[in-house]
């Protein structure tokens, strides 16, 4: 009995899809609603200017053009931005499904350029989402009565992303360039208008449909329906309801920029510069630390950023990500970030499975932040789901792939591939750790089972305690001789509870073929959390390499970012008498 979260139906348009590199602001508001447990229809418009380029494109045809060439001419506008969504959303190692309307017989009636959305075969949408945590569908586009294609109108995403929500009794928010509706286009020179903390329907009418297509807020109006307008990692919203209240908000903080020190430049730090980069109206890269500056200089990292002195590259940072990997000088450098009140966010399962209470000591006294959600299961969010479960006190069982290199060695031989062939290959990827016999005898999962027990159930789990079986090429032979029709053998880590002690234990295991962790492909990950009434929760995602684990950094760093403002740093002989 698998338990179902809430939906959201996220819609982005051409405001903020104004070239393919914004794809990846889309992937980080995703992810940072697969995080908090949703499940997420994603729906896309072109990217900006591109349905005008295809409009002056049919235009050169003549007037009297054939309406259904010209739909289906701009609807290839909406449909690469969904293939490119699903693509990066694959990249970033978040699981999703591309849907263009034939996938969910997505039906429309009236005229084929500006049609309405009647409806949807709303069984295989949610059949989609059991699937795989993220849809895409491509919004503005449908199918008519003949089977052909058709439009929505102008700013008809809009309408799709509501006929969604409306269907699926989902909520909806609309993403923006800017943070809400305010009470005039706040870009204009002159006084500042104030945002809409919730507006009625009939105000936003009167805003003139350049936020919001008038088409849908009418539609909104006909189905009592109410809807969210936000921007990127926004902490609010203004809520557009059909009742007729409308009420302003408080004025926010201005936006401010945070410096991030990225000590490691491998496999993970590469990731986390590239996306930092991106995000440059939020933080600046105030170093990069490393052994070898001429080969990170070599692999793309700025001259003026470099040091090999780790303790100079926290000195200006407000956060300090710790992507270096094993034990010393890892523990000290981020034990020193913490002490003086800086933010770690760290990749770094060793660590914190070793250290991660006197850690997190020193976080609580500075009042710095310290997380680590990249440090299991990479993209897959098995960490967040851990804590959501961990309130109701009545997790039984945890269960899964935890380990990306070990399970992408295990379906290269039980394909007929060579052990050590299949070892290079995923180092190669960047699956590995620098030393791989941590992953081949468990070590590994052993750290992450230590991040998931405290997780689950604030107990301490020492890895040393925990049962491991490596694996090694004999070792698969001797499951496969095991094994009957019907049964497959995985590299398992599990966990239960036994009061206030915890049993945990990593090696292979036959499954069924109908088991959940049975499909589990390559270097991905899957964990299933089995409550005491037996219902089940999963998570999913690309566990290993540099994309899915720069992806759960940087929403740490975007959820660190949202919640709080810099703080002063402790003074420097409170810094020199701190004990690290
Ligand atoms: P890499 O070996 O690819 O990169 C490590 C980086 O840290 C290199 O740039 C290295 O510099 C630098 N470094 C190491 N020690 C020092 C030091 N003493 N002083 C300065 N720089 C140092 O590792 P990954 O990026 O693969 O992994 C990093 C961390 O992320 C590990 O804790 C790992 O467990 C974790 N992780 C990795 C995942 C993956 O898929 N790779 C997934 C999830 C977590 P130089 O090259 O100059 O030696
Ligand atoms: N070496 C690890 C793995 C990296 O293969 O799963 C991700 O934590």
């Amino acid at each position: 009995m698998t338990t179902t979260p809430s939906t959201i139906v996220l819609k982005f348009g051409g405001s903020v899809l104004r070239a393919d590199g914004d794809i990846a602001a889309v992937v980080h508001e995703i992810y940072r609603w697969v995080r908090s447990g949703h499940k997420i229809v994603a729906v896309v418009s072109a990217i900006e200017g591109q349905t005008d380029a295809l409009l002056d494109r049919a235009a050169q045809y003549g007037p009297g053009a054939s309406e259904h060439a010209t739909a289906l001419l701009l609807a290839t506008g909406e449909l690469q931005s969904a293939a490119l969504l699903g693509l990066a959303l694959g990249r970033a190692g978040i699981d999703a499904s591309v849907l263009p309307p034939s996938a969910i017989n997505l039906c429309t009636l009236g005229e084929t350029l500006d049609a309405e959305p009647v409806s949807l075969d709303i069984t295989r949408l949610r059949n989609a989402l059991d699937r795989a945590p993220v849809a895409v569908v491509p919004g503005f586009v449908g199918i008519g009565n003949g089977g052909q294609w058709t439009l929505l109108g102008r700013g008809g995403t809009d309408l799709t992303a509501l006929f969604l929500a409306q269907q699926l009794g989902a909520t909806c928010r609309l993403i923006k360039d800017v943070d809400g509706l305010y009470q005039w286009d706040p870009a204009k020179p002159g006084p500042r208008p104030q945002r809409y903390a919730r507006i009625g329907i009939g105000d936003a009418l009167a805003l003139g449909g350049q936020i919001v297509q008038n088409k849908a807020l009418r539609f909104v109006r006909e189905h009592a329906q109410q809807f969210e307008v936000s921007t990127f990692n926004a902490p609010h919203a203004t809520l557009v309801t059909a009742d007729a209240q409308s009420q302003l908000a408080e004025p926010t903080q201005p936006a401010f920029i945070r410096r991030v020190a990225v000590l490691g430049f491998g496999t993970v730090g590469q990731g986390v510069v590239s996306h930092l980069k991106h995000q440059p109206d939020r933080f600046a890269i105030s170093a990069i630390a490393v052994r070898d500056t001429d080969k990170a200089r070599r692999a793309g990292a700025e001259e003026s950023l470099l040091t090999t002195d780790l303790a100079a590259a926290i000195d200006n940072a407000d956060v300090v990500i710790e992507t270096l990997g094993g034990l010393e000088p890892a523990r000290s450098i981020v034990a020193k970030a913490l002490t003086r009140g800086t933010h770690v966010i760290t990749a770094n399962k060793a660590l914190i499975a070793r250290h991660g209470s006197k850690l997190r000591a020193l976080a609580k006294r500075s009042g710095a932040t310290l997380t680590y959600s990249a440090a299991v299961g990479g993209a897959a969010p098995v960490l967040e789901v851990a804590g959501t479960l961990k309130p109701s006190a009545n997790l039984r069982r945890v269960e899964g792939i935890i380990n990306g290199t070990t399970n992408f060695i295990l379906d290269r031989v039980l394909a007929g591939g060579n052990f050590d062939d299949a070892l290079t290959a995923a180092q190669h990827a960047g699956f590995a750790e620098a030393d791989p016999s941590r992953d081949l005898d468990g070590w590994d999962a052993a750290d992450k089972l230590a991040l998931i027990a405290h997780a689950s159930f604030g107990l301490n789990l020492d890895p040393d305690d925990i049962d491991r079986q490596p694996l090694t090429a004999p070792a698969i032979a001797l499951a496969l001789e095991k094994a009957s029709p019907g049964q497959r053998p995985r590299y398992i880590a599990w966990l239960e509870r036994d009061g206030k002690k915890i049993k945990a234990g990593v090696g292979l295991a036959l499954v069924s073929l109908d088991h959940p962790l049975a499909n589990v492909r390559a270097e991905h990950n899957r964990v299933v959390f089995t409550l005491s009434d037996n219902a089940e929760h999963l998570a999913t995602g690309r566990g290993a390499g540099r994309w899915p684990t720069a992806q759960a950094v940087l929403a740490d760093l975007l959820d660190l970012h949202r919640a709080t403002r810099p703080v002063e740093s402790l003074h420097q002989h409170e810094l020199d008498s701190a004990v690290v």
